[in-house]
């Protein structure tokens, strides 16, 4: 079997790594994984059986029935298949994307996603992003990119793509639940978000899409012939 290229994509939440990660992966040919999504997935299967995500009991007794699915469509998008239903667009809330940052911190919950993340890994060359990519998931990835901004930054270009949505947004309150992401992912026990000792750090803090998109590039280019 040749052995599969992978880019991993760690970084905050807000940092730009889904939409970077996948115009990368349409310009290297690679298949992208968000696997974000796959712990939303999880939450709102939680959330649908009125579990909270701090209840360990109401996990266990639950999470023999989940059943996750990642699909392509034509145009490579990632669907989230979950028992059988598409919930792609119904894990995108304020509220699941808190929920993903308690229900990840549960060893049950990570282990039970470990082989699903490698096995596509395995199977195609990919650029997957993520907190533990580098770290835990494919620690012997190819090329391995930290993509971080200051949460002020961050928070200000989530306020504005909810604005262009036509969707409420505010800054201060989209500050605030960032700020609670970063430290809920970098402070738990298990695969916390952190940076990878052999991860290249690109801070976009300064640059835009295409510039940073052009420094990804060049991070890849240097151990993957283009
Ligand atoms: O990247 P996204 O914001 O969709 O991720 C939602 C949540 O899922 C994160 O806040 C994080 O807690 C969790 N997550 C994780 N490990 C990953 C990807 C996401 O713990 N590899």
């Amino acid at each position: 079997m040749t052995k599969r290229i992978s880019v991993a994509i760690d970084g905050p939440a807000g940092a730009g790594k889904s939409t970077l990660a996948r115009r990368l992966a349409k310009d290297l040919g690679y298949r992208y994984v968000d696997t974000g999504a796959i712990y939303r997935t999880v939450a709102y299967f939680f959330d649908l059986w009125g579990v909270s995500p701090k209840d360990m009991d109401g996990i266990r007794r639950y999470i023999d029935e989940l059943n996750i699915k990642i699909e392509y469509d034509e145009a490579g998008l990632q669907h989230m298949i979950l028992n059988g239903m598409d919930v792609t667009d119904d894990i995108r809330t304020p509220e699941i994307s808190q929920k993903a940052s308690l229900i990840s911190a549960h060893a049950i919950v990570r282990d039970l996603l470990l082989d699903m993340q490698r096995e596509v890994a395995a199977s195609y060359d990919v650029v997957m992003d993520g907190r533990d990519i580098g770290t835990v998931v494919l620690p012997k990835a190819t090329v391995k990119i930290f993509l971080t901004a200051s949460p002020e930054v961050r928070a200000n270009r989530r306020t504005k793509e909810l604005l262009e949505k036509g969707q409420k947004a505010s800054y201060d309150q989209i500050l605030g639940e960032i700020q609670q992401r970063d430290y809920q992912d970098t402070h738990r026990e298990i695969a916390p978000l952190k940076m990878a000792r052999d991860s290249v750090k690109l801070d976009t803090s300064d640059l835009n899409i295409e510039e940073t998109l052009a420094a990804m590039k060049d991070i890849v280019a240097k151990k993957v012939a283009l």
